[in-house]
């Protein structure tokens, strides 16, 4: 079966603990739950992965680049940070989809740049966790 990789990076595993008036108080595992009903509604399965560690997130994406229906991505800090995790991404042969959980252009100057969106298929902000389903539904729509 056709499998949507869903990569997180740094402080994601807090999510529900961490600034709850920034993520809401949802936790990861509630992603994860979201991420598999929307895929199982179009026939896909889910790996669902976080790490804090940058390699290996760019290891992650090594291992699927070629195999993945597409990828969904919350890179975190990297976002801003990373042209190490670009280069990963950009060698990903299906769509890329990044989704930020909070609108991060309505935060703090050092969040409004991504290294990450012009090379990205779709952009989410903002919609909190519901970004990661649509994100999802974007990867089937483009295989449709
Ligand atoms: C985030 C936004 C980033 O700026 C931040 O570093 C995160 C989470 C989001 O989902 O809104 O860790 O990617």
């Amino acid at each position: 079966m056709a499998t949507v990789v869903v990569l997180n990076g740094p402080n994601l595993n807090l999510l529900g603990v961490r600034d709850p008036q920034v993520y809401g108080s949802a936790t990861l595992a509630d992603v994860e739950t979201l991420c598999r009903e929307v895929a199982g509604r179009h026939g896909l399965e889910v790996e669902f992965r976080q790490t804090n560690h940058e390699g290996e997130l760019i290891d992650a994406v090594h291992e699927v680049r070629e195999s993945a229906a597409g990828v969904v991505v919350n890179a975190g800090a990297w976002t801003h940070t990373s042209v190490a995790v670009r280069d990963a991404l950009e060698t990903v042969v299906g769509p890329v989809v990044e989704v930020h959980i909070s609108n991060v252009h309505a935060r703090e100057p050092f969040r409004h740049h991504s290294y990450l969106s012009d090379i990205a298929a779709a952009v989410i902000v903002g919609c909190g966790i519901r970004g990661y389903g649509y994100a999802v539904e974007e990867v089937a729509a483009r295989r449709a």
